[in-house]
């Protein structure tokens, strides 16, 4: 599914990625841990197209981000905090949002809604959404148009204990439908429970794989 090849990026003169190499399989989840500032964001915004790395390649569904296009076709993301309208109820962001591709409707908006625990008839604006609230936007944000791809940075941050289990219970299930998910994280848990292979950054260098 994804296939990140001989990839390197400096800005300025800071060398954030060194000469990555590795792939990820279809309908599995797949974890990214290693320390803070070790180059995590980073490589998920190569993967996402939204920064052009200073050489080598990344490969998505066969087609090569910023050749054949310039972001993976069929794809959700969590980086850093999803930029929502604070004076926008969640469902008036989110129908915001999927009026830019023209895929979905209200039906699936509310549904998604309803399955990330969040209610589509809350009037309440962003703004005055808690940490995980937001969170859970977020995800519903990711998963509603139902892309086959899920990039997902952090996405337990601010989540309580019930909060984490819903989410993991989310990507198990998106899991299943077969759904590729790659997900930076910090948790022991989250390696122990969620992840099918698990791959550590450290200073920019891939320096383990399981
Ligand atoms: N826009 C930028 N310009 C220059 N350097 C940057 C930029 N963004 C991030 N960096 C640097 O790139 C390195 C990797 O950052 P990155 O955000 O990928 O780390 P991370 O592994 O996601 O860390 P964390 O666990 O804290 O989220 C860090 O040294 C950071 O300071
Ligand atoms: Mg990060």
């Amino acid at each position: 599914m994804i296939s990140v090849h001989a990839l390197s990026l400096t800005i300025g003169r800071t060398e954030i990625l060194r000469n990555i190499e590795i792939s990820f399989d279809a309908g599995k989840i797949h974890g990214l841990i290693g320390r803070n500032g070790s180059g995590k964001t980073m490589l998920m915004k190569c993967i996402c197209g939204f920064v052009r790395p200073t050489a080598g390649t990344v490969t998505v569904a066969g087609k090569q981000i910023g050749r054949d296009c310039d972001f993976p076709d069929s794809m959700g993301i969590i980086i850093e905090t999803p930029g929502f309208i604070p004076y926008y109820s969640g469902y008036r962001n989110l129908r915001l949002l999927a009026g830019l591709n023209r895929k979905i409707g209200r039906e699936e908006i509310r549904k998604t809604m309803q399955t990330v625990g969040l209610d589509p008839d809350l009037k309440r604006h962003v703004r005055k959404y808690s940490l995980g609230m937001r969170q859970r936007l977020g995800l519903a944000q990711a998963i509603m148009e139902n892309p086959d791809l899920l990039i997902l940075d952090e996405p337990m941050n601010g989540l309580d204990k019930e909060g984490v289990s819903d989410m993991r219970r989310y990507l198990l299930d998106l899991r299943s439908q077969g759904k590729t998910i790659l997900i930076a994280s910090h948790s022991a848990e989250d390696i122990a429970v969620l992840f099918d292979t698990v791959c550590e950054m450290d200073k920019g260098v891939l320096t383990q794989q399981a």
